[in-house]
């Protein structure tokens, strides 16, 4: 199959609705085929909610778990009321204040909503992106569209045109490309029918910005959750290998005092076992030349608080999938990551770097 790809630039965003590619790209959503487009997070891999045939190709084509379901994306509050059992007013609360963006809900589902969207289970994850092509796509479409991130299964998720290309070339009919995502990891999924209401998977928004809403909000970790929980995971998708490159990803933590130590002691260590290291860099006081031969093969990618416009998770999200597949491009043997705090975005940035991680050094 020939992918086309077609290109929007943001000077075109104003009549997305006459564009012809976005119409083209919403009869093939309508015809029961596949289109990979960008959200303000990473691009998705979407299919009419309705069409039970194109998203069982949705798993064939990303080689996905069955039993993992997909996120509903909407672009009204209509579609929501389609396929929702209830919308509670704190829910509507939360709707109003985060949509469009990168929250993803947990609401009863109808059943109109096929099994194989929400892999059986009673509930349907639902969110309203705010990119513009991502919002006129679904529009156009007049379905809501189910998409998960648009890469390979267990491979990092794509935050560019060029990701979804490397990925799914020749295996979809359509790429919609509308650059590189601003948020660059998923939206955050929360689940309030579990008492206290829990974060299932940290996102583009963040736990600090929710707690006004929810105060007895928690996240959700396996170790502090019941053994049953952890068995029949609330996420279905907690139990895979996730995010990662062909590189072995080896994880810094530590606190920032101690990091120039352990980045000087797994540096010495590797050395002498990979031919070629990659080193994503995420802290300005290390100094990198007085721990790394800048002489070999070695490749630094730059992290770096450098625009006070955004904080230091925001960056390292927006540019942190980039850099795994990247280094995965280089060559390198082994991706050494300096981890950053887990405030605000740095809470999502981590959960996904702990999941990339073969292995994590913290002394
Ligand atoms: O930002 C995002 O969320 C991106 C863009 C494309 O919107 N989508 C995305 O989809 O990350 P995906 O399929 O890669 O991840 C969806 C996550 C999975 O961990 C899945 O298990 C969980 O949401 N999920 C979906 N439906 C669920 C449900 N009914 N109950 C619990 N978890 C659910
Ligand atoms: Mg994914």
């Amino acid at each position: 199959m020939e992918t086309y790809i077609a290109k929007i630039l943001p000077e075109e965003y104003e009549n997305l609705l006459n564009h012809a590619d976005i119409q083209k790209a919403a009869e093939i959503i309508t015809s029961g085929n596949l289109v990979g487009f960008p959200t303000e997070t990473v691009y998705g891999l979407g299919a009419s909610v309705f069409s039970e045939y194109a998203v069982s190709q949705v798993y064939q084509v990303k080689g996905r778990p069955q039993d993992n379901p997909f996120i509903v994306h909407i672009s009204n509050f209509d579609m929501l009321e389609s396929i929702v059992e209830e919308i509670p007013p704190l829910v509507s609360k939360l709707c109003e204040k985060f949509w469009p963006g990168p929250l993803t809900i947990l609401f009863r589902k109808k059943p109109n909503v096929p099994d194989i969207v929400t892999a059986g289970l009673s509930t349907v994850a639902v969110r309203m992106p705010s990119h513009p092509i991502a919002l006129a796509l679904i529009e156009k479409s007049n379905v809501p569209i189910a998409a998960p991130s648009a890469n390979l299964s267990g491979f990092p998720s794509p935050t560019s045109a060029e990701h979804v290309i490397n990925d799914l070339n020749g295996k979809i009919p359509m790429i919609l490309d509308g650059g590189a995502c601003e948020v660059g990891v998923e939206s955050t999924v929360i689940d309030l029918h579990q008492d206290p209401p829990l974060i299932l998977r940290p996102g583009g928004v963040s736990y600090e910005e929710l707690l006004p809403f929810l105060p007895d909000l928690k996240v959700y970790k396996k170790e502090q959750h019941d053994k049953n929980l952890i068995k029949n995971p609330p996420s279905p998708g907690m139990k895979y290998r996730h995010y990662s490159p062909k590189a072995k990803v080896i994880l810094l933590e530590g606190g920032t005092e101690n990091l120039e130590k352990i980045l000087t002691k797994e540096y010495n260590y590797q050395v002498n076992r990979a031919t070629k290291i990659g080193l994503i860099h995420t802290h300005s006081h290390v100094n990198l030349e007085k721990i790394i031969d800048i002489t070999k093969e070695n490749v630094i990618i730059n992290l770096l608080e450098t625009d006070s416009r955004f904080t230091l998770g925001e960056i390292v999200a927006r540019g942190i999938f980039a850099a795994l597949r990247d280094l995965d491009q280089e060559g390198v043997d082994v991706i050494l990551v300096e981890a950053i705090n887990e405030e605000e975005r740095g809470l999502a940035v981590m959960n996904r770097l702990r999941k990339a991680a073969s292995r994590i050094v913290k002394k």
